[in-house]
């Protein structure tokens, strides 16, 4: 076997160069961790799925689900009551394609588990307005062109009207500066407060525009 002598001086073997080809490509291939989680969440052959019955409450409708327990808020929402308006973007949290009021609170839908939680009030786009009836907030995206795709829209939509609410009650944000004082309904504010919900389109001054409008102050 020939052995040439790389740039460092090193012997190098023709079986280095292929070993070290295969490596390259076995960590291309290699599965990312959220497959290696979801596959070491699966189960064994032979082995029962654990299942529980919880009881949602979506969009003013109680649902009784018989699910396995690993089934995300996400999942349930989408799989077993085809309500497929909320979005599966990074199924990591990091994205906010998936979010959701739950009791009223934004929630990531991708990170909760449905039995984590029973009688709760959960409101998905679907159940904001209907496009008969839209929600203000939904109004207000079509008319300042809040989206391209679209497909972060209901996320997005989700997010606003929680915002608002959590501006109401006077939760502060990382960029409230006064916190004995009522957050500002600020372009500032809002961006932050918004900065979990990605937009590949990049719509986002105008989905700040269609917020602000809804909060009825001027941009
Ligand atoms: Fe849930 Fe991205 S899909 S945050
Ligand atoms: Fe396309 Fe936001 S409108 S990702």
């Amino acid at each position: 076997m020939s052995m040439d002598n790389d740039r460092s001086g090193l012997p190098v073997t023709r079986r280095d160069v292929l070993m070290a080809g295969a490596a390259t490509a076995a960590s291309a291939a290699a599965p990312t961790a959220t497959a290696q989680s979801a596959a070491a969440a699966a189960v064994a052959p032979g082995e029962q799925p654990s299942m529980a019955k919880v009881a949602l409450n979506v969009n003013g409708r109680v649902h009784e689900l018989d699910i396995d327990t690993r089934t995300t808020l996400l999942d349930a929402l989408r799989e077993h009551l085809h309500l497929t308006g909320s979005k599966r973007g990074c199924d990591q949290g990091q994205c906010g394609a998936c979010t959701v009021l739950v009791d009223g609170r934004r929630t990531v839908s991708c990170l909760t588990l449905a039995v984590m939680n029973p009688g709760a009030k959960v409101t998905t786009i679907e159940g904001l307005g209907t496009p008969q009836r839209l929600h203000p907030m939904q109004a207000a995206f079509i008319k300042h062109d809040g989206f391209q795709c679209g497909y972060c829209t209901p996320g997005q939509i989700c997010s606003a009207v929680g915002v608002l609410d959590e501006i109401r009650r006077g939760v502060p944000s990382h960029a409230t500066t006064d916190l004995t004082a009522r957050p500002l309904l600020s372009a500032v504010e809002l961006r932050e407060r918004m900065s979990g919900n990605l937009c590949r389109c990049g719509a986002y001054s105008n989905i700040v525009e269609a917020i602000t409008e809804v909060a009825g102050v001027k941009a």
